[in-house]
């Protein structure tokens, strides 16, 4: 991560709080990015947190002796929970445990970390992390859902394989994405896109040719809903109309579900009305069954040929009406890449086009990164393979060059 994007971190003192996880070990890496952003970090470590990272690595990380007693052994020295509460500008506990946060709902105040945080009086944030099942437990979506109320700040886990084999959703966050959320937190600076109301489309349409049938494409949703996280994350207000996806609406961004082009049209449409521009992620179905069978169609013995019609370009409907407002595109592409997204770019009146290949590896469809080229009308700009929050970030970056 480039150092300058971890603006506000210089001489804020962070309590980092440190539980029973396996992903533990990332804690360091997380440690070791804020205090070379600058921070003052304290360790604070729960007593089953020290079998999975040593006491000796996160000291050293850290710079500071690590807390995990209420006294220390040796000489007795009392280990003031209060003054660590006091001290700290933030407190930020990554990993959280489903344990940790039941605890911290309940008040239960049985090690060094709950004590802290009960006398934190600066933003606190947990990391969670834990198996898919655990996560997705009401008791903890319960639980979550009372720290949020209560002001405590979660950096949502991201999906992906997990230390029990299984893949889902509830591995911590990359330690990048929790530095950068602190980062934000701490931000005393008037948020970039505050004021400005921004349309995304993400995901895949869906079009139906039977009851049980359809055609459509492999779109997760992951490109469009980075772009809409980030662009409320810099205090944007966004619509974000989606296809059909498993992601979680972003914090913060207000989502509209369509499943067709069709209603991906009508939704987008509306929603550009009121907005200051639009990105234009989701992967959008160019023809759609020209007659949906009201039930399903029965198999004979030979070919079965199904008309299909040309759907509404909704890029070039908001091109073509853009009145000065902000439109970025996307071109998904297997070959001849910039000769294609260039003509999109002039035909939909693009300000400027997102180019990925299918060629590139680790870029397009599903996976957490892509790799992109920036087009507008003066020239490109490669990036490298990123993951996809960070593409998000460049993109929105250019994006507030145009405004
Ligand atoms: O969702 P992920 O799994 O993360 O994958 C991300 C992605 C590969 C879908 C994304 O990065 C991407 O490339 N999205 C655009 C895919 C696409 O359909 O490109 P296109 O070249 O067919 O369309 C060009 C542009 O016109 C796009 O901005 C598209 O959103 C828009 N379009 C296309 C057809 C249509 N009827 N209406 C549109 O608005």
């Amino acid at each position: 991560m480039a150092q300058k994007e971890l603006e506000n971190l210089g001489r804020r003192h962070i309590l980092l709080g440190v539980t029973g996880s396996i992903a533990a070990y990332k804690a360091a890496l997380l440690c070791r990015l804020l205090v070379t952003a600058g921070a003052e970090v304290k360790v604070v470590m729960t007593p089953l947190a020290k079998q999975f990272i040593t006491p000796l690595t996160m000291a050293t990380l850290s710079k500071n002796p690590i807390l995990v007693d209420f006294f220390n052994p040796e000489n007795g020295e009392w280990n003031s929970h209060v003054k660590l509460g006091v001290w700290a500008d933030c407190m930020l506990i990554a990993p959280a445990t489903a344990n940790t946060l039941a605890k911290m709902v309940s008040g239960i105040a049985d090690n060094l970390l709950l004590t802290s945080y009960l006398s934190a009086r600066c933003p606190v944030v947990v990391a969670p992390a834990m198996d898919l099942d655990m996560y997705a437990h009401p008791a903890t979506q319960q639980n979550l859902a009372t720290l949020l109320k209560r002001g405590v700040h979660v950096a949502e886990p991201g999906e992906g394989e997990l230390a029990s084999g299984l893949s889902g959703k509830g591995r911590m966050a990359e330690p990048e994405e929790i530095a950068r959320f602190v980062d934000d937190l701490l931000s005393e600076k008037k948020k970039s896109l505050e004021g400005k109301h921004f349309v995304v489309t993400a995901g895949a349409t869906i079009e139906p040719i039977d009851p049980v049938r359809f055609i459509s494409n492999h779109s997760s949703g992951k490109m469009g809903y980075a772009l809409a996280t980030e662009l409320a994350r810099r205090g944007a207000r966004v619509s974000l109309v989606s296809g059909r996806t498993a992601l979680e609406c972003p914090r913060g961004v207000d989502r509209i579900d369509v499943l067709s082009a069709e209603e991906m049209y009508r939704a987008a449409v509306e929603a550009f009305a009121t907005a200051d521009g639009a990105i234009m992620c989701a992967a959008v179905a160019d023809y759609t069954p020209k007659q949906v069978a009201d039930r399903k169609l029965k198999k004979g013995d030979g070919e079965l040929n199904i008309e299909l019609k040309r759907t509404r370009d909704i890029a070039a409907e908001l091109g073509a009406h853009k009145n000065g407002r902000l439109l970025v595109g996307f071109a998904l592409e297997t070959h001849d890449e910039e000769l294609h997204a260039e003509a999109k770019l002039q035909k939909k009146n693009f300000d400027f086009i997102v180019l990925n290949s299918l060629r590139d590896a680790g870029a397009g469809f599903r996976g957490d990164t892509n790799k992109v080229s920036l087009i507008d009308r003066t020239g490109r700009e490669d990036l490298p393979l990123m993951t996809k929050s960070e593409v998000a970030g460049r993109i929105i970056d250019k994006l507030e060059t145009f405004l």
